[in-house]
């Protein structure tokens, strides 16, 4: 059985302007001890698909699945097998770090957790936070806490909606290996997350979600496969010519081009010496996750213009 399954979830908001489907008939599988990333550009559905999964949000059609639990018919079930973490800061101010996990394990019906409190309050590096009060914490803190609540009532599923976002990098690594460790023991991870290289690293599969709809859906060591092999990475000061400025993804000085063999990074190369561009510090590197992404989105919206003209 699958730990997670969305079968054809559609999810229409009704808006001022009309209406909005931010669900256009989703569906895969996540099965058991998966670390599954979820990715996507800001607005394609994420954070709706995981409201529905939670419960959070009703879907305008088809079903939810936790461990065999519909989300819907089955709340209470499939809610005690999920850990959630939110995307939105959420709290009560008037409670300390303790207090809070203690009133999320009631919540479960769990009392005497202050065993599995205290590891989480390590795992999480928070353990000198315990008495702090929730709103004396800056924001990377908050999220730490949210995690820890997540995590309460030792969910099978945990399921996180950008947890690093605004996190430092020592405690990303703390996240990480916390996370980790529990997906080794067995946990099931459903991630999403704009830092492609966590998500390259961390996820066995992965989906792309586009304005509602799975654009991609693969093992990630399949996806980076298909990727255009290697990327040429130069800087320079120099406005680069159409031909060049159309493929090329620059971000500031530092011209990315993708190129399959030696004879394609020569030819952008030439292209660029002939309009006058001074490349320096050039170098070649494999291509990455995000690489695959951008290649992906593009050829996802290309293939939905043709489909509306
Ligand atoms: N409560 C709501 N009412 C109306 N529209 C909504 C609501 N929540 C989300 N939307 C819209 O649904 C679409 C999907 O939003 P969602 O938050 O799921 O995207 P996301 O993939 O999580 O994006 P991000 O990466 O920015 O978190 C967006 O167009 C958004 O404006
Ligand atoms: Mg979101």
């Amino acid at each position: 059985m699958p730990a997670v399954s969305f079968q054809n979830v559609s999810k229409t908001y009704a808006s001022a302007r009309g209406e909005l489907q931010a669900l256009k008939g989703v569906s895969f599988d996540i099965q058991p001890g998966e670390f599954f990333g979820l990715l996507g550009p800001n607005g394609a559905g994420k954070t709706t698909l995981i409201s529905v999964l939670a419960g959070l949000v009703r879907a305008s059609g088809g079903r939810v699945l936790v461990q065999g639990h519909d989300v819907q018919s089955d709340y209470a079930a499939a809610r005690r097998a999920l850990g959630v973490v939110p995307q939105e800061l959420v709290f009560d101010p008037f409670f300390n770090v303790r207090e809070a996990l203690r009133f999320q394990s009631g919540y479960f019906g769990i009392h005497h957790n202050d065993d599995w409190i205290d590891e989480l309050l390590q795992g999480l590096g928070l353990a000198d936070k315990a008495g702090a009060n929730m709103r004396q914490l800056s924001g990377g803190m908050k999220r730490r806490v949210l995690v820890a609540q997540a995590l309460v009532h030792k969910p099978p599923v945990i399921v996180l909606d950008e947890p690093t976002a605004g996190v430092d990098v020592e405690l990303r690594q703390t996240l990480w290996q916390f996370i980790s460790q529990l997906n080794k023991q067995g946990s099931t991870v459903l991630l999403t997350t704009h830092y492609l290289e966590e998500a390259e690293a961390l996820c066995g599969r992965i989906a792309m979600l586009q304005q509602g709809r799975v654009v991609a859906l693969e093992k990630t060591s399949d996806l980076l496969r298909q990727a255009s092999s290697n990327v040429l990475r130069f800087k320079t000061d120099q406005k680069l010519p159409p031909g060049l400025a159309a493929q090329a993804r620059v971000t500031g000085r530092v011209v990315q081009l993708p190129a399959h063999n030696a004879i394609e990074v020569e030819q952008w190369l030439a292209r660029a010496r002939e309009a006058g561009v001074v490349a320096e510090d050039v170098e070649i590197r494999k291509a990455d996750l995000e690489d695959v992404f951008i290649e992906v989105m593009e050829r996802a919206s290309g293939q939905a213009q043709e489909a509306t003209s």
